[in-house]
């Protein structure tokens, strides 16, 4: 008798985990079919996403509307164009609507502060999703990844690359960094990340920042802009390395920052070699220029994930429930829960961290078409699903 209802606890436990990092479409499937059995579907949900211009974002959108529809809820989705008087006036707009959540990516942490507090007295509980909302107590939990391990995974990928050892100032490399959106809480956990894993050999002269630009607010990229990333380097490459000096390593906070330093150095860069570049998101065009040999790395943030975590905290919280560490017990996917990295202005916000991964062109191919995030186009580049 033990036997047979310890097979039935496997079987139950096996039916009730949210499959997370098994491919964007199956995980959307088995958290929908978990939202359904462990939550009283129904209710609208209001998601804020920043911007359609940036590439990851229409996927955490559609993701997320998949995840919550499939569970049963009516979704109103919400694309402010990095304008943040727009994303204030569609989450007013979310609120009056009725709302039973709100799902917000900000377009700038400091900026929501008002519009987040009139939910907060009308009871709309709020996620703060992948970007830290600050200066508000209406923010119940943060969805994100582990965003100071990000930089540091693109640190020691320059490390190992470089096969640099403590102590050994034999060999010196020229290095360039380049960082996000000031507004944007992110972007000083991922420069920072980066930096602090360098920074032993920044301070031994084996890295050389030879334009002298070593602070966030000096290489910082307004709304993560290609465009803006290419113009810096351009006048970097003119100022520094018309002479000849050589440039080996191009750090990069994300995607489109680095596909605007690829642009600068391809259009401007005289040196023979290909600096190291890395990168974050797993943009196509990014990913095209990694199998080209343009590109060394990018970091990986599987969002279908983020967006299964999403539901399953969001569905605990109308289920009345007090989420903790426990809920990261639902998913087969790495997710940390945190209480002390996050503090929002007004005190430390629980947080759930997923797992960021560094691809390169040796693995996308496992990290991101056997897992059913992309597929291979028949021309050898990775496409997006979802
Ligand atoms: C960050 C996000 C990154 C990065 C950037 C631009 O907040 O976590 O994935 O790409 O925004 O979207």
């Amino acid at each position: 008798m033990k036997k047979f209802l310890a097979l039935i606890l496997a079987l139950v436990m096996a039916l009730s985990l949210v499959a997370c990092g098994s491919g964007a479409a199956s995980s959307a499937g088995s958290a929908a079919a978990s939202g359904s059995t462990s939550a009283a579907a129904g209710g609208k949900v209001g998601i804020a996403m920043p911007t359609k211009s940036l590439e990851r974002w229409n996927r955490d959108g559609s993701y997320l509307k998949e995840q919550f529809e499939s569970a049963g809820y009516e979704v109103e989705l919400t694309y402010s164009d990095n304008d943040v008087n727009q994303q204030v006036n569609d989450i007013e707009n979310l609120i009056s609507d009725g709302v039973s959540i709100l799902i917000v990516a900000a377009i700038d942490g400091e900026s929501l502060t008002n519009v987040l507090d009139s939910a907060d007295e009308a009871g709309i509980p709020v996620i703060s999703y992948d970007r830290l909302i600050r200066n508000t107590k209406a923010i119940d939990y943060y969805v994100s990844f582990d965003n100071y391990t990000v930089g540091v995974l693109q640190g020691q990928y320059v490390i190992d690359t470089l096969g640099l050892k403590e102590g050994d100032t034999s060999k010196s490399y020229n290095i360039e960094f380049t960082a996000g959106d000031p507004a944007d809480n992110n972007a000083g956990f991922f420069f920072n990340g980066a930096y602090d894993t360098l920074k032993t050999f920044i301070d031994s002269g084996v890295l050389k920042i030879v334009s002298g630009q070593t602070k966030f607010e000096e290489v910082a990229t307004a709304a993560w802009d290609t465009s803006t990333a290419m113009n810096r380097m351009q006048n970097i490459l003119a100022s520094y390395y018309s002479d000849g000096t050589q440039l080996d390593i191009a750090l990069c906070s994300n995607d489109s920052t680095a596909l605007g330093v690829t642009q600068a150095i391809e259009s401007d860069y005289a040196g023979s070699n290909t600096p190291i570049i890395t990168g974050q998101d797993g943009d196509e065009a990014n990913l095209k220029n990694i199998v080209d040999g343009k590109q060394s790395m990018t970091v990986y943030k599987a969002v279908a994930n983020e967006a299964v975590v999403t539901l399953a905290l969001a569905q605990a919280i109308l289920n009345g429930e007090t989420p903790d560490e426990g809920l990261t017990s639902q998913f087969d996917c790495e997710c940390a829960y945190d209480t002390t990295s996050y503090d929002n202005g007004t005190g430390i916000i629980p947080s759930y961290l997923l797992t960021p991964t560094v691809v390169t062109a040796d693995n996308i191919q496992e990290q991101l078409v056997d897992t059913g995030y992309y597929t291979m186009g028949t021309d050898g580049y990775p496409v997006a699903v979802g």
